[in-house]
């Protein structure tokens, strides 16, 4: 079971470890790289989709939710994962994808073919004015002329959740992984299952036509009686802290991200709003965040923030209530890597024309040794990795005490033990700096230009800091601090 408060690492399981040479990273290179994660000292793996897909919106797109895909390996594979990572003490989190599935799910072909499959999804005899995530219209035809719905790739239909056999046929999925021994599901595009029934347009008030509405949540009421209550499930949903923490609650996903914090500038003020927020939302619901500092859809935080402020929100996130889930490749301190327009392989950036921004600076393979090749695979990597990335080689950080992998190592290792209540309070402070406590325990987050003595702020013992250089008797500006409290 993964506490509510654990650690977990996000593996773009593409880019993570390559065991078969082929340049993009699977199962089997997921499952030697485990005892690095280890070493790291998180709670658990969430593995983004290795379901079979065409990988048109690598691996978004599931053509069937109970295989794994050749790419990645296969179910043998996954239980051998599964198993080591146990071994280890690991849980596993599987990404599910219920809103849409590749237009080569049986289903879609089948209703391509004018097939009954079609009440599976979103048909229609005319659009209407929504649009993609991905740009231009949510609306695509089929071959007779019929359109068909998706809120994603023309590539990705969206499922029609008001029909019970989509509903059955999660719940067999669920219980499939479940039965494999899986901990918990990340669950993608959380928000927007149920769509208006009349298809109606975007308008301010009232519920939005297909993000958020009231009927969503009975589906994840649904999913909580078949997942039991010791299974991890978080949503993934954008907007306001409210109605993101509503798939918190208890009886349905009990998790959702605190994306707010992608977007909150590096101010004092500022970070203490989202973080109020965000604690307010999910309190009302009887939960606790889950926070973020980076993820395969956003440019990295190094690259947001620059790295000892990157470095600085981990050491602060990981000192709140709640859960914290770390992007693979962020421990190393890894920015966004430049990659040339004509390697782009991001369905959103290619379709938009370059408009939306371009994920793939954030997806490229991992560096694990250093020297020429970086030791991800042994073959052609499926996205250039910068020569200059040796320098961040895991093996390298991990002999080197003042690296980000070191100071995330200890305080990985100090932070459960040290952050024991779930109540947070804020202590007086100078400006640009926040001093939060968790009974005996007091993270100090300097974001203003000045340093701070620490012992003015807080006495106590210094357990974990963002800045292995820095002075101790100061919390220096872009650092963050642990500090066990004194009598
Ligand atoms: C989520 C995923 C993203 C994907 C989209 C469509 O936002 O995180 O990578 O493109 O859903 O499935």
């Amino acid at each position: 079971m993964i506490s509510r408060t654990a650690v977990v690492y996000q593996v773009y399981v593409r880019s993570f470890l390559d065991g078969d040479g082929d340049g993009v990273g699977d199962l089997t290179g997921l499952t030697a790289g485990l005892d690095a994660v280890v070493r790291l000292g998180v709670d658990a793996v969430w593995l983004t989709p290795v379901y079979r897909s065409p990988q048109a919106d690598h691996g978004y797109d599931v053509a069937d939710h109970r295989a794994i895909d050749p790419l990645f390996g296969d179910l043998d594979a996954f239980d051998a994962l599964v198993a080591a990572a146990h071994a280890r003490g690991l849980g596993v989190v599987m990404d599910l994808v219920p809103n849409h599935v590749s237009d080569q799910h049986p289903w879609f072909v089948a209703a391509r073919a004018g097939g009954p499959e079609r009440e599976l999804f979103h048909v229609r005899a005319q659009p209407n004015g929504w649009r993609s995530m991905f740009g231009g219209s949510a609306w695509s035809r089929l071959p007779d002329g019929a359109w068909y719905l998706h809120l994603f790739a023309p590539e990705q239909p969206d499922l029609d959740w008001s029909q019970p056999r989509v509903q059955e046929d999660f719940a067999s999925t669920l219980r499939f992984w479940l039965d494999r021994g899986v901990d918990g599901f990340r669950v993608d595009v959380a928000g927007g299952l149920a769509k208006d029934p009349s298809y109606g347009e975007v308008r301010r008030g009232g519920p939005h036509p297909h993000w958020d509405r009231p009927e969503v949540h009975e589906i994840y009421r649904s999913w909580r009686r078949v997942l039991g209550p010791d299974v991890l499930a978080v949503a993934e949903a954008w907007g306001p802290p409210d109605r993101t923490a509503a798939f918190a609650r208890a009886d349905e996903l009990g998790q959702a991200f605190a994306f707010e914090i992608l977007r909150t500038p590096w101010s004092a003020a500022a970070l203490r709003r989202t973080v109020d927020a965000q604690l307010a939302a999910h309190r009302a619901v009887g939960a606790l965040p889950a926070w973020v500092a980076g993820n395969h859809d956003v440019a990295r935080v190094a690259t947001r923030l620059g790295p000892e402020r990157a470095l600085a929100l981990h050491l602060f996130l990981l000192a709140l209530p709640g859960a914290f889930y770390l992007y693979a490749g962020d421990e190393l301190g890894l920015p966004d890597a430049d990659v040339p327009p004509e390697a782009w392989q991001d369905p959103q950036s290619l379709r938009s024309g370059g408009r939306l921004p371009n994920r793939d600076g954030a997806r490229v393979p991992l560096p694990w040794t250093s020297g020429e090749r970086v030791g991800f695979t042994t073959g052609e990597p499926w996205l250039p990795v910068p020569a200059a990335w040796s320098g961040y080689a895991r093996d390298r950080q991990e002999a080197d005490p003042a690296s980000t992998w070191s100071v995330l190592h200890r305080a990985l290792a100090a932070r459960s033990a040290l952050w024991t209540v779930d109540d947070l309070a804020w202590e007086p402070a100078p400006p640009g700096v926040l001093v939060g406590r968790r009974g005996g325990a007091v993270v100090v987050l300097n974001a203003s230009s000045r340093p701070c003595p620490l012992a003015r702020l807080t006495p106590g013992a210094v357990v974990a800091r963002s800045d292995s250089h820095a002075d101790p008797a100061v919390v220096s500006p872009s650092e963050c601090v642990w500090v066990r409290a004194g009598a």
